[in-house]
């Protein structure tokens, strides 16, 4: 993870450079630090998020049109101001900051230490930068030398950014498994993990490949592979907008994104579905249809929440399209040596396209002949650009670390899939087909009365939000969304809570179960709706608070659970779209009640690009 934004032009690079920090802080928050060349290489950094950076710059020499910062998630070592980045090296001429891993830092340090190199941190990172100034003493070379020769002995995951005092007008990026895109300017170039610390300033952008360097110097940006092969970079214009990526008025992104869904569902079907004329068309899949439509078996990789949206599809695919479906957690699949075959169609799902261990099952999979579909939400991340065909899911930016808008985005664009692959097999009928598309634009209004339980759900946080357990239960297309809203709770409120499904509950939860443990019971009108409805009494003969999401007019329920919310009656197949909505919210306010950070939560980070 980490955040990596740098600047190099006309203007002072440092209002830049923390705007965008800031705007990565999403990739981590336990440290971050700046670096800035104006005759003299000052490096600032600090333990903490990025507004005790600048605090801590208040009265500093910040003056610099040549700049890099660096958020950070950490990794090797614990997260103090010695091992925040950037890192300097040996001679404190030249400086580094590096999102990833370097597998091989201990031979290289060994090695380096006995050459006479002292190091400062317990960082990996700092031992790079002094593999650079070693190549560049020791080998007479540039700069740009120096940093691929050093690459090329490094085994890992990287994201870099190099400056030196010795090049003061250069700059040099790297990339091998971690992100990195280029915004070009007039005049000016920008360097970041992602596109928002960019956007502001301009709307071309060029993605480094793996294997690729950057060299921008004199104006002018030059791209090789680490061999030093020339490459031309593919410029292309961001479709973001800068509002997506501001709060708007809510006090949360979190809040924020939540209240975007119906627009979020809906922006993940535009141009997609038709209803009224029957159309459906999912163009990502071009050329790569028939192989889902013959299909022996598609196996859906993710990790978190993402996970939750495969099993949700899971569902969907088997009972719509009729293919048996493998739902894995990317980094089980990829250390078990699963049987994968040319016949099979994998799905990986990923809000943010970068989870390292989502991309490597996908390289394995490759690797075995099968055929790889994406469902990603940041456009020209590494997953897409990964995979054979894919889809996005135009849920636009997601910066709360606890995934909703992405969640529902990610399931209605399976939803289409799935009804897509059915319709092509045969395994559905015409009406029923009809019903689904017709259901699913409905879908926005629903979540849009969904969200209207917000003040039943803020008297509901007050009553349990000193609550030490919770849990989630659901059947069937409602056990995926008990496991999301129990996610949602442990992430931002770090209550401890429990999905399971419902039934299985008998099989060990039901111990937990005593008068202070609430339950939250996805039981809106389904196949299995009296089933869970028993599942409910057997809650509350043990004293258990029943907390019921039920659909509009439900009574049954009503009679047994202590607390009810309705949400709009919709098709089973949907029910995880509107149902995960009063969970969402329920999550929000009991963190936002317990003093919580809610956009950034303790330990975690949103884009996981390490194991
Ligand atoms: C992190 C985030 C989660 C997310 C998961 C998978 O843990 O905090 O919100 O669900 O990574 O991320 P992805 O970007 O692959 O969906």
């Amino acid at each position: 993870m980490c955040g990596i934004v740098a600047y190099i032009g006309h203007r002072q690079a440092f209002p830049i450079i923390m705007k965008g920090l800031q705007r990565l802080e999403y990739r981590g928050y336990d440290s971050a630090g700046v670096a800035l060349l104006n005759g003299d290489l000052n490096v600032y950094k600090k333990a903490g998020k990025v507004s005790d950076l600048a605090e801590f710059t208040k009265d500093k020499n910040v003056t610099g049109t040549l700049g890099m910062g660096h958020t950070r998630w950490a990794t090797h070592g614990e997260p103090n101001d010695r091992n925040a980045h950037p890192h300097f090296s040996e001679s404190k001429t030249f400086a580094i900051i590096h999102n990833g891993i370097i597998e091989n830092y201990s031979p290289i340090k060994a090695e380096l230490t006995k050459r006479g190199h002292t190091f400062n941190s317990d960082t990996d990172t700092e031992v790079l930068i002094h593999l650079i100034e070693d190549v560049y003493n020791n080998l007479h070379v540039d700069l740009e030398e120096a940093v691929r020769l050093a690459l090329s002995e490094v085994i890992g995951a990287y994201a870099i950014v190099v400056i030196s005092k010795k090049d003061p007008g250069k700059m040099i990026a790297a990339r091998k498994g971690s992100p990195i895109v280029l915004g070009i300017g007039k005049d000016e170039f920008f360097v970041a993990s992602d596109a928002t610390p960019i956007i502001e300033y301009t709307k071309n952008v060029a993605y480094l490949n793996d294997g690729e360097v950057a060299i921008i110097s004199d104006g002018k940006l030059t791209v090789k592979t680490i061999e030093n092969q020339i490459k031309i970079p593919y410029v292309q214009e961001l479709e973001m907008q800068l509002e997506m990526l501001e709060k708007g008025g809510y006090e949360h992104f979190m809040l924020k994104e939540i209240y975007e869904q119906p627009r979020s569902i809906w922006d993940s079907m535009r141009g997609r579905i038709d209803a009224k004329n029957r159309r459906l068309r999912l163009g990502g899949l071009g050329d790569y249809e028939n192989k889902f439509i013959n299909a022996k078996r598609v196996i859906i990789v993710a990790c978190g929440t993402s996970w939750h949206a495969g099993l949700v599809a899971e569902y969907l695919i088997e009972d719509l399209a009729r293919i048996p479906v493998e739902v894995e957690y990317a980094s089980e699949f990829r250390y078990r040596n699963p049987i994968i075959n040319e016949e099979d169609v994998v799905i990986a799902i990923s809000q943010s396209g970068e989870t390292a261990d989502t991309l490597a099952a996908i390289e394995l999979a490759k690797s075995k002949g099968a055929t790889i579909f994406g469902v990603c939400n940041v456009v020209g991340s590494s997953i897409p650009r990964a995979t054979h065909a894919g889809s996005y899911t135009h849920a636009g930016p997601e910066i709360g670390v606890a995934s909703t808008k992405a969640f529902t985005a990610q399931v209605t664009v399976l939803t289409l899939l799935a009804l897509q692959i059915a319709r092509k097999r045969g395994t559905i009928t015409e009406s029923r087909f009809h019903i689904l598309l017709n259901e699913l634009e409905s879908i926005p209004a629903k979540v849009e009365i969904a969200l209207k339980s917000n003040d039943q759900i803020k008297e509901l946080a007050e009553r349990f939000k000193d609550a030490r357990n919770f849990l989630y239960l659901g059947r069937g297309y409602g056990f995926p969304v008990a496991l999301e809203g129990a996610l949602k709770l442990k992430e931002i409120s770090y209550i401890h809570a429990e999905g399971y499904p419902a039934a299985e509950m008998k099989h060990g939860p039901i111990a937990l179960i005593d008068d202070q443990m609430p339950v939250v019971v996805i039981a809106t009108k389904n196949s299995s709706y009296e089933k869970v409805v028993s599942n409910i009494q057997e809650v509350k003969a043990r004293k258990g608070i029943i907390i019921a999401i039920v659909t509009e007019g439900d009574t049954e329920v009503r009679k047994i659970a202590d607390f009810c919310v309705e949400i709009p009656e919709t098709d089973e197949l949907l029910v995880p779209l509107v149902s995960v909505i009063p969970l969402q919210l329920l999550s929000y306010h009991i963190a936002v009640m317990r003093g919580c950070n809610v956009d950034q939560p303790r330990n975690l980070a949103k884009s996981v690009t390490v194991e």
